[in-house]
């Protein structure tokens, strides 16, 4: 079936402009005016603008973590993520030492099939490196299309790899054309700081923060970017907390090294003093980097607007307030890390930034979107409006205005982190390789059709044809 969405105002990373679209198949094939309709759906975006769908590059869905497993899996989480706005997820897969890389990764086929509603791709955990694991990497790339490879510099004795790990994974991705990403937080002087707090009986989850200050996370972060400088190689570093870390993301930068950040919706908008709510409520806001004292958001607004921090991901990382972030009640080491951001993640953006002027439109589109998709090989497929792209197509009404509340999203958590927020914006209606997911904020969307997808190189475009991409 055809459609053509008229009377819009088109979006992307560089350009706004009044167009109707041709959908045909699933891909846009024409972007004019007067298009010809016959046998075509109307699809009316009259007052909205028309974005490229969203892409989330940072999430963890029906993951095992902390004792638990995240509560949105594949499928109430991709539902989540279209109401906001998003129609790509790239999620985590976790590895465990000594285990075939091909297990994990089939492991995570098997959660997210028949599944997604939006299509979705996957990084690689990496936990170690001998040759054993170099050998499988090439076949990773090739046969999987994951072209990103995570390494943990946090959580000791779970995750948290050393730095021999994540210098020869920075090598192994410059000669094969992969990414590496990094948690960048000191697990080793994390896990002092904890274990002495708790020895103080200091078990409240503010704790959590004052035991992972923003010198760790600074820390962390020049040294994985120092050492991608050494390795000649490229780096992104996952959820931006605070100005210590985006200094030594600019440092690495202003001497021309290939290092990115992500700052999250979390971070821009809630501040450390969330960990002091009573009641254990504070629990809610435990992530890792922690929430920060306020004046952290202005630098990391003024680094989106910039450019020292050029992506916005949800680490979608979804607990229960009752059942999972209480297992942490009178230990905060135990309570379970990260929180439900999947659908508020666009509109957040939207509403903070580009409506309170702190970014123009066409970045916001470059923000959630443009920029992802050329940094995890999914350009220019995804994360544009040009001819020749999937048709995963945002209708936003720039204008309504409403309430973050659990009584009204979508995702399986019983609380909301940004509870009582009024945002203005939001998708009126969402479409995935040209099929409405979502339809006048209501879904209609097919669990399971949502497709993997096997990226291209790092600095290469999607369906190589031999091109190099400036990022
Ligand atoms: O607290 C967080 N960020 N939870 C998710 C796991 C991670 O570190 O990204
Ligand atoms: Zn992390
Ligand atoms: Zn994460």
């Amino acid at each position: 079936m055809k459609k053509v969405i008229q009377n819009g105002t088109i979006v992307t990373a560089s350009d706004t402009f009044q167009a109707d679209i041709l959908i045909e198949n699933g891909v846009i094939t024409t972007i004019g005016h007067n298009l010809e309709t016959h046998g075509a759906e109307i699809v009316d975006a009259k007052g909205c603008y028309v974005f490229p769908g969203g892409i989330d590059p940072h999430t963890h869905l029906e993951m095992p973590f902390g004792g638990t497993v995240t509560k949105d899996d594949f499928e109430t989480g991709t539902i989540a993520a279209a109401f906001g706005g998003t129609t790509t997820v790239i999620d985590f897969c976790l590895t465990n030492k000594g285990e075939p890389l091909k297990n994990a990764i089939k492991t995570w086929h098997d959660k997210s099939k028949d599944k997604s509603v939006i299509d979705y791709s996957f990084h690689l955990m990496i936990g170690e490196i001998n040759d054993e694991v170099l050998a499988q990497l090439p076949s990773v790339i090739e046969e999987e299309g994951i072209t990103s490879f995570k390494v943990f510099m946090a959580y000791k004795n779970v995750f948290q790899a050393d730095d021999e790990t994540l210098f020869r994974t920075l090598i192994a991705a410059k000669e094969l054309g992969g990414l590496v990403m990094v948690h960048a937080e000191n697990g080793d002087v994390i896990d002092y700081l904890t274990k002495k707090a708790l020895e103080e009986g200091k078990t409240e989850p503010i704790y959590h923060a004052l035991t992972r200050p923003p010198e760790v996370e600074g820390e962390a972060t020049g040294r994985a970017a120092q050492l991608t400088s050494l390795a000649q190689s490229q780096l992104y570093v996952v959820h931006v907390s605070c100005a210590d870390a985006v200094q030594r993301i600019a440092d690495e930068r202003n001497k021309g090294a290939d290092v990115w950040g992500e700052t999250c919706p979390q971070y821009l908008v809630l501040d450390q003093s969330y960990l002091e709510k009573p009641n254990f409520e504070g629990a809610k806001y435990v992530w890792s980097p922690p929430l920060r004292e306020k004046w952290n958001q202005d630098v990391l607004w003024n680094a989106l607007k910039n450019g020292q921090l050029q992506t916005l991901g949800s680490d979608q990382c979804s607990f229960d307030f009752n059942g999972q972030k209480s297992l942490g009640k009178g230990d905060f080491t135990k309570i379970p890390n990260g929180g439900p951001t999947i659908e508020d993640r666009v509109s957040i953006l939207f509403s903070e930034g580009v409506k309170k002027g702190r970014i123009s439109l066409n970045q916001f589109v470059d923000i959630t979107s443009t920029r992802i998709a050329k940094l995890f090989g999914l350009f220019p497929k995804k994360g544009t409006i040009s001819v020749g792209a999937d048709a995963d197509i945002v209708i936003f009404d720039p204008n309504v205005e409403r309430v973050i509340s659990a009584e009204t999203h979508h995702m399986a958590v019983d609380y909301s982190a940004f509870e009582g927020m009024k945002v203005t914006g939001e998708p009126v209606s969402v479409l995935s390789r040209g099929e409405f997911v979502i339809r006048d904020k209501q879904f209609v969307g097919k669990v399971g059709s949502g497709k993997y997808i096997k990226r291209a190189k790092y600095g290469k475009v999607l369906e190589d044809k031999g091109e190099t991409l400036k990022i």
